[in-house]
């Protein structure tokens, strides 16, 4: 049985990486595997007072510090509980949606999804597969002004998950997915 979490960042009612995500998911499924949806639309940016927090330790954090990191705390976990994560990611002005860097930045937490040894940085979120669905309006995937790829290819390295599958939402790499062509 495995555990897959599709995380959507599309902030289009009609979206091409959320319908690609969903093929993917059904190509992977089995019987019995457990899918968990989080839409990312609608996070939280982090703050100064979610600095604070952060930056505080575990056992001198307040009430309202608590509070403050809940829902990263409740991200991580989430993340740590699957074997697969699926990320639908758009190209919205050559980078990511904000929609998915706001999910970064609340899971990006020393200690808890990576840390510094004298080694240097040392991802904690290891043992997973990633699936990344990439789509744009045109720009190709890999172009030298496509920032999707390498950021996302960086940033989840850092963060352990280094086994990483671009899959190019443009290029229909299903034969299943070319009914989407018409989505745009
Ligand atoms: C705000 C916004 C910015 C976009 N910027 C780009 C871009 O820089 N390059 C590109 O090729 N397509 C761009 N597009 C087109 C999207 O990448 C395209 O619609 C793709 O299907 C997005 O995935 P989605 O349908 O899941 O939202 C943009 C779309 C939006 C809504």
């Amino acid at each position: 049985m495995k555990k897959i979490l599709q995380l959507n960042s599309s902030s289009q009612h009609i979206s091409k990486t959320r319908k690609l995500s969903d093929l993917w998911i059904d190509q992977l499924f089995d019987k019995g595997d457990v899918v968990v949806q989080r839409d990312l639309t609608g996070l939280p940016i982090i703050n100064g007072d979610w600095m604070v927090a952060n930056y505080t330790p575990d056992n001198e954090l307040t009430v309202e510090q608590h509070r403050i990191l809940e829902l990263s705390n409740q991200l991580i976990e989430e993340v740590q509980s699957v074997d697969i994560l699926v990320i639908g990611a758009p190209v919205y002005n050559f980078g990511i949606p904000v929609a998915l860097k706001a999910w970064i930045d609340l899971i990006a937490r020393a200690k808890k999804t990576f840390r510094y040894t004298e080694e240097g940085s040392e991802g904690l979120l290891m043992n997973k597969k990633v699936y990344v669905i990439y789509a744009s309006g045109g720009t190709p995937m890999g172009a030298d002004y496509e920032f999707v790829t390498p950021y996302l290819r960086h940033i989840l390295s850092f963060l352990g998950l280094t086994d990483i599958q671009f899959i190019d939402g443009n290029n229909n790499q299903l034969p299943e997915l070319n009914q989407l062509k018409s989505v745009s």
